[in-house]
């Protein structure tokens, strides 16, 4: 009943308003109508009593005329006749005749005529017609005709028209009711089906027609039941293929499309100039490979500093550059240091301090008061090149690596609600290991400014709570992984990182059996000459040289492999002004000499050293060329040559020898697991390797291309970032909350 009265009242309000105004319009429209009908009617008469009044006038009888139009005035509407003589300039009318009506009357308004006429009965309507003889004017008759009878019709019309409103309003009134209530009841129906769900989506993923009209309401539905699926969907990842595109979707849905920023020592492309032309390289380094595919899926801007000797000629205006450079997907902000900056943030506390430290490489860390102003200022402009760089107050900013300890909390300190996530892409020492260092409360302040902070595995979490647990004054939560600090909360999580998967296609286009007889040709090797591969930074933490010991040890308990097998060692030159990466190399290159000289012949070399840079193509080409790929380092926080090797290997052969202190050989133990530091374990796993039956080789390929594949670097960063999103979400909530 309300709903009907709801659509009649105010139907009723605008019919009566149209009524209203329609009927002095009705009034007005047939007076108008009748005015026309009498001035019509006048015309008619003065032509049929023309003849009659003429002969009449001829007889000169008065009385004849009189009586004559006496007659005329029993139709009830002509009230009286008059006829005006000009030759006498006498009125010759009935007696009903106006007093008022004269004929100079007549005369003064033959252009204008009256029209009406008051009288105690009512209007009078008066009209006057001309009467010639013969060409000339004889008079002019007046009819008054009696307009009482129009008043009546008027306002019987008036009642025609307002129980034509009162029928209308009610037939409009009945149908709106009814179509009101069968609306009504439909959406009723229908919104109760889409709350059902039943027209969402049909079964077998076909999308719903809905009525029109309910159209909008099932887009919100389907908008809020997408947001609280996202919000509430139990984080079953096993359900997610990890691909840029779904790297690019949880941005979008998950973080709302905000715009990611990367902030690394080392940028992913240097521009260098080399005889006279600009060359791009791509540095060697874990950080990179990683880093890189995920940029390229998810754009944004890359902070780092511009260390290519042509750097600074290929920025724009603004020391920003595209790449990659065939298909710009993202920027490169570069970042520029003075040459005392470098020496003391880069080569001295970062590589000299924090590497040796973090790394048990038995290399003793060196830690200088002025290097630590360097690492302090650096870190300031990166933190400043990020609140230039992020286009909101609540940028989502990857950390990098132990360059930059302090910049998670600069970054907080100047856009309190940005994300931080920070990724330590080295292991983390126990607790008095750490102590050691002069600065570490700054450190663990520093990186307790970020939202998430992560390491490879778990074991390095632990390391790390502890550590904060013993140095600082903080509340370590080891249930939930969190270090409430001044107020804030870190998450500390374990992320495996990873590679590309599938590798990019040019790196495996070359069969391997080409990349086989490629490379023995180019060494001057038979085709089944057996071949071992390494391939790292020149650094004393690869365990570069317990390799080389273990393939000489190999060569002296098994003299077969003399003269069949050697060992490619291709290693970056890396951090090369520092004296202990001199020595080491010096190091590398004598004990290659050595085994060289104790057991190359002609033609043969049991260790095939390349100290120089290799791009990708080339170092898979070796990957997919070789026997075994041996990875020997003493402490290593993840190593992606491990990886990498197992990419390249898509025919399902190869060994992989792993050392157990790299965190890959948590992920991947069906790799030959070996101590370094035991030299007779690792010739030993070299020789299993060169005699590893080829179905043997597959099986162990298979499944750990398998738990790359699935575990890539999408996954490694979509992890976070959904850890991110849950993060920002819970802020935000808590920001309404009106808990105290
Ligand atoms: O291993 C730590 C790391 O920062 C890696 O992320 C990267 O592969 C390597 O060191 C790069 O070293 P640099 O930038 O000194 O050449």
């Amino acid at each position: 009943m309300r709903l009907s009265l709801r659509f009649i009242l105010p139907l009723a309000a605008v019919l009566i308003l149209i009524a209203y105004a329609v009927v002095p319009l009705v009034d007005k429209l047939i007076e108008r109508w009748f005015i026309r009908d009498l001035d019509m009617r006048s015309m008619v008469i003065a032509n049929s009593v023309r003849e009659p009044l003429l002969e009449r006038l001829a007889s000169g009888s008065t009385v004849r005329i009189v009586s004559y139009f006496n007659r005329l005035t029993q139709d009830e509407r002509l009230f009286a006749v008059g006829f005006c003589d000009e030759a006498k300039g006498e009125l010759i009318a009935t007696k009903t005749f106006p007093k008022e009506l004269k004929c100079e009357t007549f005369a003064l308004h033959e252009s204008r005529p009256i029209r009406m006429l008051p009288s105690p009965n009512g209007m009078l309507h008066v009209s006057i017609e001309p009467i010639e003889s013969e060409g000339s004017r004889v008079g002019r008759l007046v009819f008054v005709h009696d307009m009482s009878f129009i008043q009546r019709r008027s306002a019987e019309t008036r009642k025609f028209v307002f129980y034509f409103f009162v029928a209308l309003g009610c037939i409009v009134s009945l149908i709106t009711v009814v179509v009101a209530h069968m609306s009504r009841r439909g959406w009723v129906e229908g919104t109760r089906t889409l709350l059902r769900g039943e027209i969402i989506r049909r079964p077998g993923g076909r999308k719903s027609t809905t009525t029109p009209e309910l159209q909008p309401i099932a887009r919100d539905l389907r908008m809020l039941i997408r947001e609280l699926e996202t919000e509430y969907r139990p984080r079953d990842e096993s359900q997610v293929t990890w691909t840029p595109e779904a790297l690019r979707s949880i941005l979008k849905t998950e973080l709302r499309g905000e715009e990611i920023l990367v902030v690394s020592n080392r940028e992913p492309y240097l521009h260098v100039r080399r005889n006279g032309r600009i060359e791009v390289q791509r540095p060697a380094s874990g950080l990179v490979t990683a880093m890189e595919p995920i940029m390229r899926a998810c754009s944004g801007t890359w902070i780092a500093h511009g260390a290519g000797s042509a750097d600074r000629e290929t920025v724009d205006g603004r020391d920003r550059v595209a790449v990659p450079p065939e298909h710009p997907s993202y920027h490169i902000r570069r970042l520029w240091l003075s040459r005392e900056e470098e020496q003391g943030y880069y080569y001295g506390f970062a590589n000299e301090g924090l590497w040796p430290l973090c790394h048990i490489a038995h290399v003793r860390p060196t830690f200088r008061a002025s290097d630590w102003e360097q690492y302090e200022t650096v870190n300031r402009k990166f933190a400043n090149a990020v609140v230039e760089e992020a286009g909101t107050d609540s940028p989502i900013v990857l950390v990098q690596d132990y360059h930059l300890a302090l910049l998670p909390r600069m970054i907080r300190d100047l856009l309190p609600n940005a994300t931080i996530i920070t990724f330590w892409h080295i292991p983390w020492p126990n607790p008095e290991s750490f102590a050691i260092c002069p600065w570490r409360t700054q450190l663990l302040d520093g990186l307790l400014g970020s939202s998430i902070l992560g390491f490879h595995t778990q074991f390095h979490c632990n390391n790390f709570l502890d550590t904060v647990d013993r140095l600082m004054e903080a509340r370590v939560d080891r249930e939930t992984f969190t270090i409430s600090h001044g107020g804030l909360s870190t998450a500390v999580h374990r992320y495996p990182i990873s590679i590309d998967w599938p590798p990019a296609q040019e790196f495996t286009s070359k069969p391997v059996e080409t990349c086989r007889n490629d490379i023995r040709q180019r060494l001057g090797l038979p085709a089944d000459h057996a071949l071992g591969f390494g391939v790292d930074r020149l650094d004393y933490t690869k365990g570069i040289l317990e390799r080389f010991m273990a393939v000489e040890r190999l060569l002296e308990l098994r003299p077969e492999w003399r003269g069949r097998f050697s060992f490619i060692q291709v290693a970056a030159p890396s951090r090369s002004s520092i004296g202990q990466y001199q020595e080491f190399e010096a190091q590398v290159r004598e004990m290659a000499r050595r085994i060289n000289e104790r057991f190359g012949t002609d033609g043969y070399l049991p260790i095939i050293l390349k100290i120089e840079h290799h791009e990708h193509e080339t170092v898979y080409e070796y990957y997919r060329a070789v026997d075994l790929c041996f990875v020997s380092s003493l402490h290593d926080g993840m190593n992606l040559v491990a990886k990498e090797f197992l990419a390249a290997r898509d025919d399902g052969q190869g060994v992989l020898i792993l050392s157990q202190f790299t965190g890959a050989s948590r992920e991947l133990p069906e790799a030959l697991i070996v101590n370094p530091y035991d030299i007779d374990q690792c010739a030993a796993a070299l020789h299993v390797a060169l005699t590893m039956p080829a179905a043997e080789q597959r099986d162990r390929i298979r499944v750990m291309r398998g738990l790359i594949s699935e575990f890539n670097v999408y996954r490694w960063a979509g992890r976070m970032l959904l850890d991110a999103a849950v993060m920002r979400r819970r802020g935000r909530i808590l920001e309404r909350s009106t808990l105290p």
